[in-house]
């Protein structure tokens, strides 16, 4: 089955808002903005929409999805918070945070959206054009980053566009987002586990949680269907062209993704983006996937890109960077 549709693309507003929810309503497929990246939105109680959102965004296997909600009250009617999960969803709700939980027993949300797990991954967004859908639609939202599989993430419209167009029903542009990494992942088990940096720093949650998080085993974060399985490093966030990790010096035909001062030979690269001049990794975060998709149009050898502190949000931007270096030709 491959019917192929016309996107509409809306600004941001009280007739998207409606839009969307109507389109969600009918099984149909909505982009929209969250604080981290675009999400490819669905009707999470409804199996048949979720299977049309494996087939346009050409994901291999049926991965487990991020279900969202406007809030906690209707969180914890498919997810089970214990007190770290309440805590957490106090202290970083709404926001750049997916917990994952096991599911209520009368949980509403699909088993395809799940991939059978007896967990949930669950997030409230602080986005207002993400809320407002939310709101409208009252029901869970499935939205995985909205982007082809293994491309890199959008973070504005027109990324989506790029990769989804005629594939999906709806795009609601909201313009850049803020945070533009994905949101970081805890599994509250046990002892609660970091399953995947992300927008939220791994020090903001020790903080609060008063302790350090376990590691997930090797690769918790991956494409192949497999969460939680270990030593498969996926590719994913991928540029086409190579990517170079920790490089010192610019080689001739490579473009430079650069963070703070230019390393030697960045006056020859084929071209030059600075994630941040100041060395700011906010804004680095924010840039990197939209420097990635810019770098990647430039025919270049390789994209070499300098080292990043592995700190605060710099966590979350190496773990992506190394995966856009991994397994491509
Ligand atoms: O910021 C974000 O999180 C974005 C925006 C749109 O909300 N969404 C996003 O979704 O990044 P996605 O599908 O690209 O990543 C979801 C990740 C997957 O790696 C999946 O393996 C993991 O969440 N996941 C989902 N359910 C899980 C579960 N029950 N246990 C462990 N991992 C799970
Ligand atoms: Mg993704």
């Amino acid at each position: 089955m491959n019917v192929a549709l016309t996107t509409l693309i809306l600004p941001a507003g009280e007739a998207a808002t409606a839009a969307a929810a109507r389109a969600l309503g009918q099984g149909g497929l909505v982009a929209f903005p969250t604080e981290t990246v675009y999400g490819l939105g669905a009707d999470a109680t409804n199996a048949a929409a979720i299977a049309r959102l494996y087939q346009a965004k050409g994901r291999p296997a049926f991965n487990p999805l991020i279900s969202h909600v406007g809030d906690l009250a209707h969180a914890r009617t498919i997810g089970r918070f214990d007190e770290t999960a309440l805590k957490l969803a106090h202290a970083f709700w709404p926001g750049p945070l997916t917990l994952v939980l096991p599911k209520t027993a009368d949980c509403a949300v699909a088993e395809l959206a799940t991939a059978g797990l007896e967990t949930i991954a669950i997030r409230i967004p602080s986005h207002p054009v993400a809320r407002a859908i939310l709101d409208a639609f009252g029901k869970p939202v499935v939205a995985p980053s909205a982007n082809l599989s293994g491309h890199v993430s959008p973070t504005t419209a027109a990324h989506v566009k790029s990769d989804l167009e005629d594939r999906i029903d709806l795009i609601v542009d909201g313009g850049p987002v803020e945070v533009g990494v994905e949101s970081t992942i805890i599994g509250c088990f046990e002892a609660p586990m970091l399953l995947r940096p992300g927008g939220l720093p791994r020090e903001a949650i020790e903080h609060v949680l008063g302790r350090r998080l376990m590691q997930a085993p090797a690769d918790a974060e991956s494409d192949s269907g497999q969460p939680l399985a270990p030593g498969m490093l996926a590719s994913h966030y991928a540029p086409r062209t190579r990517v170079r990790l920790n490089a010192e010096r610019v080689e001739p035909g490579e473009a430079l993704l650069a963070f703070g001062p230019p390393v030697a030979g960045a006056e020859h690269a084929a071209a030059v983006m600075n994630l941040s001049g100041r060395g700011d990794l906010s804004e680095a975060a924010t840039n990197l996937f939209g420097y990635l998709r810019a770098l990647d149009t430039r025919a270049a050898r390789n994209i070499a890109v300098m080292p990043i502190p592995n700190r605060g949000l710099g966590e979350a931007i190496n773990d992506r960077l190394r995966r856009a270096a991994v397994g491509r030709e």
